[in-house]
C-alpha cells in the first residue's frame, strides 16, 4: 500500500479519480496529505472531506514561483507524512531541486495534452489553435523543466470541429481519470521493482 501526497492548485477532480480506485480496490494506496498552495482551492476541501490531512503552502506572496524555502518547507511535510510518491494535480508551480532532489523518480504529473506537444498552460486551448485533430492526457515523472520528464501513459481523445476549450477539457479529463491511477500503479509497481 503505497503512500500518496498529492499537490493541486484546483478542483481536484483528479485527487478525487485516485480516491475512488482506492475505494474500488483497483490501487493499492492511500493518500497520506494533500497540498495546495491556494487556500481556496477545492482540492483541499475535497481532502477535508475525505479525512485527509490536508495544507495550504505559503509561497510568502509569489504569485507564480515557489520558492525555494516553501520547496523545502513541503518536502520536509510529505517526508514526515510518509509519502513515498508525489503525485501533482493540477499543481501550478514549477518544482526545482529544493523538493525534486528529496523524491528522486518519486515525483509524477499529469497533464492535459499528448507530450511533447503543447506543454505549458491551457494545453486543450493550444491544441484547438493549433487545429489538432487529435490531444490527450500524459502522465511522466517530473523533473526540473516544463512538462518535461520520461511519459508513464498517455491517452488520446479526438479533437470535434465544433469543440470549445471547455468541451475539449471535459473530454480530456474523462481519460485523466483513467489514467492516472493506472500510471500510478505502474510507477509502484517500478518503485518495487528498484528496491528488489
Ligand atoms: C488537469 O487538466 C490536469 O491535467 C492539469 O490541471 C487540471 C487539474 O484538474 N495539470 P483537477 O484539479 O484535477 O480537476
Amino acid at each position: 500500500m503505497i503512500r500518496l501526497g498529492i499537490l493541486g492548485s484546483g478542483s481536484g477532480s483528479n485527487m478525487q479519480a485516485i480516491l475512488d480506485a482506492i475505494a474500488a480496490g483497483t490501487l493499492a494506496a492511500e493518500i497520506s496529505l494533500v497540498l495546495s498552495d491556494l487556500p481556496e482551492a477545492y482540492i483541499l476541501e475535497r481532502a477535508a472531506r475525505a479525512d485527509i490531512p490536508n495544507a495550504h503552502i505559503d509561497c510568502h506572496g509569489f504569485k507564480s514561483k515557489f520558492p525555494d524555502e516553501a520547496q523545502l518547507q513541503v518536502a520536509h511535510d510529505l517526508k514526515e507524512a510518509g509519502v513515498e510518491l508525489v503525485c501533482l494535480a493540477g499543481f501550478m508551480r514549477l518544482l526545482r531541486a529544493p523538493l525534486l532532489d528529496h523524491f528522486p523518480g518519486r515525483i509524477i504529473n499529469i497533464h492535459p495534452s499528448l507530450l511533447p506537444d503543447f506543454p505549458g498552460l491551457y494545453a486543450w486551448t493550444q491544441a484547438l489553435e493549433a487545429g489538432a485533430t487529435e490531444s490527450g492526457c500524459t502522465v511522466h515523472y517530473v523533473d526540473s523543466g516544463m512538462d518535461t520528464g520520461p511519459i508513464i501513459a498517455q491517452a488520446a481523445v479526438p479533437v470535434l470541429p465544433d469543440d470549445s476549450p471547455e468541451t475539449l477539457h471535459a473530454r480530456i479529463q474523462i481519460q485523466e481519470h483513467r489514467i492516472y491511477p493506472e500510471a500510478i500503479a505502474e510507477a509502484t509497481r517500478r518503485l518495487a521493482e528498484d528496491s528488489d
